[in-house]
């Protein structure tokens, strides 16, 4: 079965553009799970525009699915996710002035740094995934670095999926492939909404987990959150 992680980035960012509590994010955070999502994430960058580091630190006791908290390994970032201990923590490159994540690791040039990472949270006993572009040739190296996962970068898949389904898919499905031939379980995020989620999923069925964040949002402002995530259970039903 494919996971849905709900992020909440936008729920905190709606939040802080008026600096007082409302959408109230500790009961968003309960309220999707109660809907039906099978986690929740959370990604705190280093200035805070959205999540704040006290946020992670509040949402942990309501949290009864699973957390995946997801970044760029700051000292700060380790820190706050080696008290918090989530479930998962997926580790994002998050370059400076960026509006959004907008690439994964390259794990040959990072390969060193992310391997020390990935080591202190695997002695914490938390799972890892790294955030990485398609490309199969980065296989190998994911694999000595350590980490449990891979979250697929889908910003060029959403880009490809209304151009060449095809095209766009394709270094998709060898990636996966072999990251499955290498024992890295596969994660995707970025971009995924409720009109390209099911040919993602179809194409590459033993996704574990997809992380959705903006489109989801922004179709429960239409649908409502209960019904949008139903939405997507279903369509990641395989
Ligand atoms: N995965 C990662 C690593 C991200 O940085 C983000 C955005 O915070 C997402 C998934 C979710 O992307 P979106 O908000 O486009 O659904």
């Amino acid at each position: 079965m494919v996971k849905l992680s709900v992020n909440l980035n936008k729920i905190a960012t709606l939040r802080n553009a008026r600096g007082g509590n409302i959408p109230n994010l500790l009961q968003v955070a309960k309220d999707v799970q109660s809907f039906g999502c099978h986690g929740i994430t959370l990604h705190p960058r280093p200035d805070e525009r959205h999540i704040t580091y006290k946020d992670v630190y509040d949402i942990r006791s309501v949290i009864v699915t699973e957390l995946n908290i997801e970044g760029r390994p700051t000292d700060k970032f380790m820190e706050l996710v080696l008290n918090v201990k989530p479930d998962q923590v997926t580790l994002v490159p998050d370059l400076d002035n960026v509006i959004t994540s907008n690439s994964g690791w390259n794990p040959i040039i990072y390969q060193d740094f992310l391997k020390k990472k990935i080591k202190k949270l695997k002695e914490s006993g938390i799972r890892t995934s790294i955030f990485l572009n398609p490309n199969p040739e980065f296989i190998p190296f994911v694999k000595k670095i350590g980490a449990d996962r891979i979250e697929l970068y889908t910003g060029y898949f959403s880009i490809g999926y209304f151009k060449k389904k095809w095209n766009c898919i394709d270094p998709y499905i060898k990636t996966a492939l072999k990251a499955i031939n290498y024992h890295i379980k596969v994660n995707a995020g970025h971009d995924l909404d409720l009109d390209n989620i099911s040919f993602l999923i179809k194409k590459i069925p033993f996704i574990e987990e997809v992380s959705i964040g903006h489109s989801l949002i922004s179709e429960a402002l239409y649908m409502g959150l209960e019904n949008t995530i139903q939405s997507y259970l279903k369509r990641i039903q395989t």
